[in-house]
């Protein structure tokens, strides 16, 4: 694979003025973390994870031909090309649950800039994005991998309406390889219960460029996984991702956490495979304090955790002595917590999380989620 087949190939003969798509896409949390990237979003280890189910971002897209004819040809590189966006005037309006939000403007012309060369036709159109996220924007869950995959299946659709003949594989593999430009963890946002994103030896078709559906049977001990996500901090994420994925840049560790994470995807494949629910505890909750553990040995240094995350971790492993339950704990770049247990543990676990960990969440608030198969038009 070159990326040629992600350039786009117009169909002349279709016409399309005006419009609109939606499309619903799921967050994810990461069982095997992406933490570290290069150029264009390529990431230096492959990551997997979850789709979740009921945290997500319905996107519609609003389109309507710009009147005024093109004077600008698409260039052949990027930085040409920011310069002449302005004048190409790919106009567009940014709405969050009906409020127009200007703020939002910046990442996504970025976005825009990005991806244009890929999706030409995109700056012949004056756009309306229209966005809801079901989970609160002040929940500290961060929209960004749910928000650009939802953008990057509503511009997929205006292509796929500009080339019919476009496989469904195409049309996947392109939504995932666009959004991933906007979001890399958002990659895996787009279709799938488990998706892994970053090239792997043992993970065929596997790509830095895009996420694949994990490629073997689940075990059913894996089937509709249960994510009770505890909101510990609400506010604005400490570090942005960016800043975040730049510190593994000159890491003293960084190389042996390339190399590891690489590791800890080939045994967690076959552990989803084998169904030891005991072997998926140490691998998930190992890689969260690993993430954690890269962003206090860089520099500068960060601890994300607060003292409640460290409550609630102490109750999941008290808990797990007590009863060889099989509930375990995942984190993003924060402090919430990801409370993962297996559908059968459902009952047991909900005592755990409504006696002895909602004491600790802002406002006793928590969101209940489990597994979900990916992105959906409405
Ligand atoms: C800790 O995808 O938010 O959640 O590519 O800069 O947008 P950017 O970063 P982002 O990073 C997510 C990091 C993580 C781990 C993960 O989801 O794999």
């Amino acid at each position: 694979m070159d990326g040629n087949e992600f350039i786009y190939k117009s169909d002349n003969s279709k016409i399309l003025e005006d419009g609109s798509f939606t499309w619903k896409a799921p967050s994810n949390i990461a069982l095997v973390k992406y933490w570290g990237k290069r150029e264009l979003q390529e990431p230096e280890n492959p990551s997997i994870s979850f789709t979740l189910s009921n945290c997500f971002t319905e996107t519609t897209l609003e389109f309507t031909k710009n009147k005024i004819p093109k004077i600008f040809s698409v260039p052949d590189n990027n930085t040409d090309f920011k310069q002449s966006l302005s004048q190409r005037t790919f106009k567009f309006d940014i709405f969050l649950d009906g409020v127009k939000k200007p703020e939002f403007s910046k990442k996504i012309s970025e976005f825009v800039v990005r991806i244009a060369r890929l999706v030409p036709f995109i700056t012949d159109y004056n756009c309306v994005i229209k966005t809801h996220n079901s989970f609160p924007h002040s929940s500290g869950i961060a929209s960004s991998a749910s928000g650009m995959a939802a953008l990057a299946l509503c511009i997929m659709s205006m292509e796929k309406a500009l080339n019919p003949s476009m496989s469904d594989e195409l049309f996947y593999k392109k939504a995932s390889f666009l959004a991933r430009l906007g979001s890399g963890s958002a990659a895996r946002s787009i279709k799938g219960e488990l998706v892994v994103w970053g090239e792997h030896s043992e993970i065929e078709d596997s790509s830095d460029w895009y996420g694949v559906e994990f490629p073997h049977k689940v075990h059913d001990n894996f089937k509709n996984y249960q994510d009770t996500i505890l909101l510990v901090d609400k506010g604005e994420k400490v570090v942005s991702s960016t800043v975040g994925h730049n510190l593994m840049h000159g890491h003293p560790f960084a190389e042996k956490r390339f190399e590891q994470a690489n590791e800890n995807l080939s045994k967690l494949s076959e552990i989803l495979q084998n169904g030891d629910l005991k072997a998926f505890v140490n691998l998930v909750e190992s890689e969260a304090l690993t993430l954690h553990a890269m962003m206090m040995t860089s520099n500068p240094y960060f601890i994300l955790m607060k003292p409640n995350t460290l409550e609630i971790i102490n109750k999941i492993w008290e808990f797990r002595t007590r009863t060889n339950s099989n509930v375990c704990f995942t984190l993003d770049a924060g402090a919430n917590v990801h409370v993962l247990f297996p559908e059968k543990e459902k009952e047991l676990v909900n005592d755990l999380i409504v006696n002895e960990l909602i004491q600790f969440c802002q406002k006793n608030e928590y969101i209940w989620d489990s597994v979900g198969s990916g992105a959906k038009q409405m």
